[in-house]
């Protein structure tokens, strides 16, 4: 009983200390596939290829995932939000994964 105990817990801290660094379940090359739609204004990888746009090569993942849930949902709204709103209204849970994780991928 004992034993059982301790490898349970074993189990349960391998798990909490692997799961940790991984935010979201992103997938980068599915990520880095959906990015093609991106890459007009945030380039191939996340470099902005205007001053008008912002970075997000480097970006925390974690960070992405939750700004573009907020652009989808309408919880972002004045600047510039509009131009993204539209951009991630098809955007399924995944995809911003995927999107987020590829784009921390990248250097900034
Ligand atoms: C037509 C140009 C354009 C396209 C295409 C575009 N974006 Fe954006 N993106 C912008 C602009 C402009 C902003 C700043 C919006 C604001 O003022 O909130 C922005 C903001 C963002 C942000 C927030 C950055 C931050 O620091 O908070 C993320 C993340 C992002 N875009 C990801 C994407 C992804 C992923 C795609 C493709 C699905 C995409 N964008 C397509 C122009 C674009």
């Amino acid at each position: 009983m004992h034993v059982l105990f301790k490898s349970a817990l074993g189990a349960g801290l391998a798990w909490a200390l692997f799961s940790l660094p991984v935010q979201a379940d992103g997938d980068i090359a599915a990520g880095q596939a959906i990015s093609a739609s991106c890459a007009a204004c945030h380039g191939a990888t996340g470099k902005a290829t205007n001053a008008l746009y912002p970075n997000i090569g480097g970006q925390n993942s974690a960070y992405l995932a939750l700004a573009l849930n907020a652009y989808k949902k309408g919880d972002r709204t004045g600047g510039q939000a509009g131009v993204m709103q539209a951009f991630t209204a098809g955007l399924s849970e995944q995809d911003i994964n995927d999107l987020a994780a590829y784009y921390a991928s990248q250097k900034p």
